[in-house]
């Protein structure tokens, strides 16, 4: 216990960026000063109006980030502080980082309050520069960009500001003592959280006038590969080694330690990839979707991508410089595929995409329950995306059943799920 207090000082007192590049530029005047009736507090959606008007409403009653702060108020927290030997997790920069909008005391404008959680400002930058110009007609999303506002409509810059606390960063990591001392596990993609948010806007025609049309498979692939490439890169870092007996375990397969004995997950592909029955394995679900991605879109590279994969996992097994050396291989491979991201995609080429993703699922490759996840939100995604959600709902409900409880997850019965399901795609 001694050495994480320890630890946990440390990341405590270091200058450490506690947002996004982009976000904390200028000052954040606080959501009081987005949130009144004549701006973005309305009780209904504003007609005639570019933008609704009501986000404040949509964000305090609806949105988890709303109540980001108060969670750290709350019994659990208070335990998971606790048992962390932090005096309280209101104060702790580390939760702070992630749960509130915690920027420098020069960046807090008068109104802006650090219990008000994960603020507008939070996501669409400081708004000192914007504030009195962006409600006029005739200004356009560039101006505002141009002094400040965070372009989170771009799905790189997306991924980026939402990865950073629900990924982490080298400055704000979720460790896996904080894990141990009862914090959830974090999950991700891109697509699902921007609908589950919710959304406190509406994308239509006017929308895409103003800020670009931006397709749900772009959308899911930029999120995809921006998580893998954080991965890749945090694994080059200190922070998944620094020479200790144990790396960070945060960085490995969760389900690959915390599964019961009794579910003898051992497959075929681990036998064939080189790994050893009974070891840790790197988390790999972003790259198992990428290979599902390649073997639709580049077939001839998916050899290379699945060899360099299993180095991967390997690497994890071995020593720190192994795994910089395949981190670095694989991130200079998915780096090469970065316009992939912004290519368009027809609905067949979707539809493609879900055929891979739920014969992923119907084999080994979802093996790991993170690996199951990831597919099966990226099929709600993209059918959402190719409007034929309703249709598939039975399919995809008896996909959402089989990863409902990370405990009693079998991936046997995932894989007969998606086998039946595979009709439906
Ligand atoms: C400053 C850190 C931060 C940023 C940036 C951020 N989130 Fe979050 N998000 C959180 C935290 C913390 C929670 C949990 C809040 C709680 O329940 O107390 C959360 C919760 C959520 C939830 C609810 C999850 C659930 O299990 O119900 C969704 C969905 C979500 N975030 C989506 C997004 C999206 C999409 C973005 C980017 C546009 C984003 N978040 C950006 C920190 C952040
Ligand atoms: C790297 C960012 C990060 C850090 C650091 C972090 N959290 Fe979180 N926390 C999140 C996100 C993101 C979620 C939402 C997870 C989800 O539902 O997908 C969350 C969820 C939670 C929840 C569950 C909330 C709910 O709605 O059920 C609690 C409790 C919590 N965090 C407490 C803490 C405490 C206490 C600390 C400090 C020791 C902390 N967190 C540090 C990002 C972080
Ligand atoms: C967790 C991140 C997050 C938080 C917090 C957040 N937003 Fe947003 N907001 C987004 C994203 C993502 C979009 C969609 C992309 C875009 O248009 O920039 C968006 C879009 C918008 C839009 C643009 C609508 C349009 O048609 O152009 C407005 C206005 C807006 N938000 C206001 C607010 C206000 C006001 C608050 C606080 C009450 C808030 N947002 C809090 C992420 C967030
Ligand atoms: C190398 C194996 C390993 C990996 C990988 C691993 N853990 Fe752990 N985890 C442990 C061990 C060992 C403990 C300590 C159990 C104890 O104290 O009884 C633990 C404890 C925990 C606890 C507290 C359980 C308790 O009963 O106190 C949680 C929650 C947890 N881990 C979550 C996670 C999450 C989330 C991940 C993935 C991000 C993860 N773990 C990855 C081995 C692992």
């Amino acid at each position: 216990m001694k050495s994480i207090v320890v630890a946990l000082l440390i990341v405590a007192s270091s200058p450490t960026l506690a947002a996004e590049p982009g976000v904390a530029d200028y000052k954040h005047l606080g959501v009081a000063s987005c949130a009144t009736s004549v701006c973005h507090g309305k009780l209904a959606p504003a007609p005639g109006k570019h933008v609704a008007l009501n986000e404040y409403q949509t964000w305090t009653r609806e949105d988890r980030h709303a109540q980001a702060y108060r969670t750290l108020e709350l019994a659990e927290s208070k335990r998971i502080a606790a048992n962390l030997g932090l005096p309280s997790a209101t104060t702790a920069k580390i939760c702070l980082d992630c749960h509130a909008d915690n920027i420098p005391s020069d960046k807090r404008g008068p109104k802006f309050q650090v219990s008000d959680g994960i603020g507008c400002e939070a996501c669409h930058g400081g708004s000192e520069k914007w504030i009195e110009s962006h409600a006029a007609e005739s200004v356009t999303h560039k101006d505002n960009v141009a002094r400040g506002m965070y372009p989170s409509e771009q799905p790189l810059k997306r991924a980026q500001l939402c990865l950073g606390c629900h990924l982490g960063t080298k400055d704000r990591f979720a460790t896996h003592a904080i894990m141990g001392a009862g914090h959830p596990r974090l999950s991700f993609e891109l697509e699902a959280y921007t609908a589950n948010q919710p959304a406190h806007y509406v994308v239509d025609a006017d929308y895409d006038q103003r800020k670009g049309r931006i397709e749900g498979m772009n959308l899911w692939l930029t999120g995809q590969i921006e998580s893998s490439r954080r991965m890749l890169t945090l694994l080059q870092t200190d922070m998944f080694s620094s020479g200790s007996m144990f790396p960070e375990l945060a960085f490995y397969d969760c389900h690959s330690c915390h599964h019961p004995m009794d579910k003898i997950r051992w497959n075929a592909l681990r036998a064939g990839a080189g790994i050893k029955p009974g070891t840790v394995r790197l988390q790999t679900q972003n790259l198992i979707v990428l290979q599902a991605v390649t073997e639709t879109f580049e077939p001839a590279a998916l050899t290379e991508l699945v060899g360099l994969t299993n180095g991967l996992i390997r690497a994890g097994q071995r020593d720190r410089a192994t795994v910089t050396s395949a981190a670095k291989a694989l991130l200079d491979w998915v780096e090469k595929r970065d316009a992939l991201t912004r290519r368009q995609f027809s609905a067949a080429d979707v539809n493609a995409m879900r055929k891979t993703l739920v014969k992923y699922g119907a084999t080994d490759k979802a093996g790991d329950y993170a690996a199951a996840e990831q597919i099966v939100l990226g099929l709600e995604s993209l059918s959402y995306s190719l409007g034929d959600r309703d249709k598939k709902k039975a399919a995809l409900d008896a996909l959402y059943n089989a990863v409902k409880n990370d405990t009693a997850f079998s991936p046997q019965q995932f894989a007969s799920a998606a086998a039946n399901a595979q009709r439906a795609f």
